[in-house]
């Protein structure tokens, strides 16, 4: 299935070289800024070619833009047979370099060898930023594809000083872009070949590589163990269901955080079904779960001293004979009952057990992703998720680490006076609150699953499939939300006891 590692064809190494001026090869990327003021490494370039670069740049209008690259042909001005020259824009920050090299990655695919001076860059972790948008944008997704283009990258060298340093934060980057890659390539696949048995089997293999722990609920354990929410969306497919838990508890760990991922690997609506047009995207509605596997593989791969909890519930939502009904009510993991008016609205059903099978261990905090509602994606459109939390410090912390990791997410109300939105006429809540306000009254029940853990919801329904190719994005799978759990966890580990 999706998991073959490196499918994007970027296993790359990452090296130290000497200054510029001391090297030769096939390519030399230099970052400038706006207005042609050069980066690291720029200077020298300029230089050596002398005014013919100034002609060249003029006529193809390249000033450093973000966005922007040149690739200049060196005629053997320097001992670099290409420059390719690298727009950062005005301002510099992590996220500008991540896209530059978002774009660098994506035009240099056939570069075997690269030096780059990016880490010189007067920002606290370039290098990593570096490697994550290097290695992102080299992402594609052609396993069915008969003539693949291969990714022919083989070699970064960080030339200039502080090259080793470069050398081990970029690792960091790479695992970190490796897990959003896995993440992408789950998202991708098609449901056909992403069954909750296949999910479950790539959850046992992760586990076994990393040193996780790993339990798979089966259909008897998920009904034996009262998740009523995940049975009774499974209820009318033929592919039966599984709830992964993955346990990762290094020594020395600091703090316990809970992630729970939406994994519904295809979603037809169920007997309420989907238009053909919603229908379309509908593979991508395990993108929550995908994340919590990209997030344990890389908070393991790492060694972060944090206990991380990760819960993928997952089934598809088909509309089987067996089906559950409209106006059936289900009973979920923590003895709360729901009415099913829609069955489309089968995310919450299945999240409310694994929130409540979450709170039963305690953590201090739980973060869910999920590809929730509509409503929010015509809230915050293709690019940013929305933010729901029960606890204003967390959601601050977590909003933190989005920003650090460059993931776009914007927070929402809880507002009690709405719950009744979500009242049953005969259970405890129903699955739908009426027209307006849907991707709140979708928070609000998931909220009464969490018990008095502190908790952070995501919906990504939006972001979670990117809607073109641009920077170190590429269209479809995202990958969203690895790398913000990524740096909360680098924020859990780091804390003082
Ligand atoms: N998976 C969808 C939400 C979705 C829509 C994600 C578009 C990504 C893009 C979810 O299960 C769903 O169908 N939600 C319904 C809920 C409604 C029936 C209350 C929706 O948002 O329309
Ligand atoms: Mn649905
Ligand atoms: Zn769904």
């Amino acid at each position: 299935m999706a998991a073959r590692k490196g499918q994007g064809g970027w296993m790359i190494e990452f090296l130290a070289g000497r200054a510029p001026a001391d090297e030769s090869g096939e390519a030399l990327a230099v970052p400038v800024f706006e207005g042609r003021v050069w980066g690291p490494g720029g200077d020298w370039v300029a230089g050596e070619l002398g005014d013919w670069l100034e002609r060249f740049l003029d006529d193809v209008d390249f000033i450093g833009k973000a966005g922007e690259m040149a690739v200049v042909p060196t005629g053997g001005g320097i001992p670099f047979r290409t420059v390719l020259l690298v727009g950062l824009g005005e301002e510099i920050d992590l996220e500008g370099i991540r896209r530059a090299a978002g774009s660098l990655g994506r035009r240099a695919v056939r570069v075997g060898d690269l030096a780059v001076t990016f880490h010189l860059l007067d920002v606290e972790g370039a290098a990593r930023a570096f490697a994550e948008g290097f290695l992102l944008g080299q992402y594609r997704f052609d396993k069915y594809r008969s003539d693949p283009k291969p990714v022919l990258t083989e070699r970064v060298r960080f030339v200039g000083d502080d090259g080793d340093a470069a050398v081990a934060e970029a690792r960091t980057g790479a695992c970190i872009a490796e897990a959003v890659t896995l993440v992408r390539d789950l998202v991708n696949e098609p449901a056909s070949g992403k069954s909750p048995q296949d999910m479950a089997a790539l959850a046992e293999r992760l586990g076994s590589e990393k040193g996780v722990r790993v339990v798979v609920h089966d259909e008897n354990a998920i009904r034996s163990g009262g998740f009523g929410g995940l049975l009774g969306v499974s209820a009318g497919a033929h592919r039966p269901p599984r709830l992964v838990e993955f346990w990762y508890e290094p020594p020395g760990a600091r703090g316990f955080m809970a992630i729970v991922g939406k994994g519904i690997v295809f979603d037809s609506g169920g007997l309420s079904l989907k238009s053909a047009d919603a229908m379309e995207a509908m593979k991508t509605d395990m993108a929550g779960a995908a994340a919590v596997y990209g997030a344990v593989q890389a908070v393991a791969s790492l060694g972060l001293p944090v206990r991380l909890l990760g819960i993928a519930p997952l089934t598809e939502n088909m509309p089987g004979g067996g089906a559950t009904r409209p106006g059936d009510v289900l009973a979920v993991r923590n003895g709360k009952t729901i009415e099913v008016l829609n069955t489309d609205a089968e995310g919450r059903l299945v999240l409310a057990d694994a929130l409540a099978l979450a709170a039963e261990s305690a953590p201090e905090v739980i973060v869910d992703l999920a590809t929730l509602t509509g409503a929010c994606h015509v809230a915050l459109g293709d690019k940013i998720a929305g933010l729901w939390s029960t606890d204003d410090s967390w959601r601050d912390r977590v909003l933190a680490a989005a920003s650090r990791a460059g993931e776009r997410v914007w927070p929402m109300p809880l507002p009690d006076d709405y719950r009744k939105n979500i009242d049953s006429e005969i259970a405890d809540m129903k699955n739908t609150g009426g027209r307006y306000g849907g991707a709140i009254n979708a928070a609000l029940l998931l909220r009464e699953f969490v018990g008095s853990v502190p908790w952070i919801h995501l919906d990504v329904a939006g972001p979670a499939r990117w809607p073109e190719d641009e920077h170190y994005q590429t269209k479809g799978g995202s990958g969203f939300g690895v790398r913000t759990l990524v740096c909360f966890a680098e924020d859990l580990a780091s804390r003082d006891r």
